[in-house]
């Protein structure tokens, strides 16, 4: 009913996150603290900080969400925790928290993949978009990850293609990195991108025009840190560094349109395409996402941006759906697995 309150926590990576839906999936009390201050003097995320601000940061902001949807640990109906896939440590301190208020409380431990919670994400009411029904393709395109899953069912997904060396969002760090922008350089290298233009650079096409779904990014990466090597010493000149950031962008633009297509091709039933991931922000990868399912007739739903990267009502919300499945509660003893395919 309405009132079967359910506990996510997510954890495993840079942002500690929890929320509380009710069991119609309306969103009660949600919080996320991103931790990208403490990890950007480090150009990237320090599993060590990470696990130690997981830490620091998740019995408060539990206690806050608990009190701002009214309830308490004995009120839940299931207590939802991120066991994998990501690091480790912080996986171990999000279950953990998790398991011990279920022992304590007495309330079902359910153990949640990541990848299962973005998958689902659109699905969840309210989110301003028509929730899409089974089956739909989801590309999920964040710092960890990029793949193309087609999406059957709660508990039924079958991956169409993936990447074959860096994540999406990796390489826009890495190649934000080589231009001299700060940490995370997703959101800087669009920015400077705006002010660049095409015509300038012939970067290669990754996977482009090959048979299946799976993607490719270091070549890209190298390819720009080649044009960027035979500068001179002493700062990219601006033109050439936006120039730059423009034809890359296009290139991943290019790469992500193309596995989509043949994605697609594989997927003939599918009701709708869902974009999941923090690169799924950039206006450019949007903006042909959107044109390749309308070419396709169907709709592409991106959940609102918050609920794209990571938080902790998606992870709550793939509780529900379990439960709603049939599924039972996990044992206290399951592990958490750093890696953990669908
Ligand atoms: O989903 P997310 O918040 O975290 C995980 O990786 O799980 O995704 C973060 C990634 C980073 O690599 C970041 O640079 C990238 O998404 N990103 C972007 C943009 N905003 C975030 N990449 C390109 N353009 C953006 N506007
Ligand atoms: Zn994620």
């Amino acid at each position: 009913g309405h009132d079967s309150l359910i506990l996510g926590i997510e954890s495993s990576c840079d942002e500690t996150a929890c929320a509380v839906l009710d069991g119609a999936g309306r969103i009660r009390a949600e919080f996320v603290a991103s931790q990208i201050a403490d990890h950007a003097p480090f150009g990237g995320v320090v599993p060590e900080i990470a696990a130690r601000t997981h830490l620091a940061l998740l019995p408060d902001m539990i206690h806050r969400a608990l009190a701002a949807a009214g309830t308490t640990p004995s009120g839940l109906v299931a207590i939802a925790a991120t066991a994998g896939p990501g690091l480790i440590g912080g996986l171990i301190v999000g279950a953990n928290t998790a398991r011990g208020m279920a022992l304590a409380a007495d309330v079902p431990f359910i153990a949640i993949n990541h990848l299962e919670a973005h998958a689902l994400t659109a699905r969840l009411p309210d989110t301003g978009g028509n929730p899409p029904n089974f089956p739909y393709l989801l590309l999920l395109v964040s710092g960890g990850h990029t793949a193309l899953i087609a999406v059957e069912g709660v508990g039924r997904y079958r991956r169409l293609g993936t990447t074959l060396d860096d994540a999406a969002g990796e390489a826009f760090d890495k190649v934000a990195k080589l231009l001299g922008l700060p940490y995370p350089g997703g959101p800087a290298l669009e920015r400077l991108a705006a002010e660049g233009q095409g015509g300038r650079f012939d970067l290669p096409r990754p996977m482009l025009g090959r048979p299946g779904c799976d993607f490719s990014f270091s070549g890209l990466k190298t390819a720009v840190a080649q044009l960027v090597a035979r500068q001179p010493e002493g700062g990219l000149p601006r033109d050439f560094a936006a120039d730059l950031a423009f034809a890359f962008q296009s290139a991943v633009v290019a790469a992500l349109a193309d596995r989509l297509r043949h994605a697609l091709a594989m997927l003939p039933g599918a009701t709708a395409v869902v974009v999941a991931g923090g690169v799924a922000a950039n206006k450019a990868v949007r903006a042909a996402l959107a044109d390749i399912a309308a070419g396709a007739g169907l709709p592409l739903a991106a959940p609102p941006l918050r609920l794209c990267t990571d938080n902790a009502v998606m992870v709550a919300w793939a509780a529900i759906e379990r439960l709603r499945a049939g599924d039972a509660a996990d044992p206290l003893g399951v592990r958490c697995r750093p890696r953990w395919p669908l």
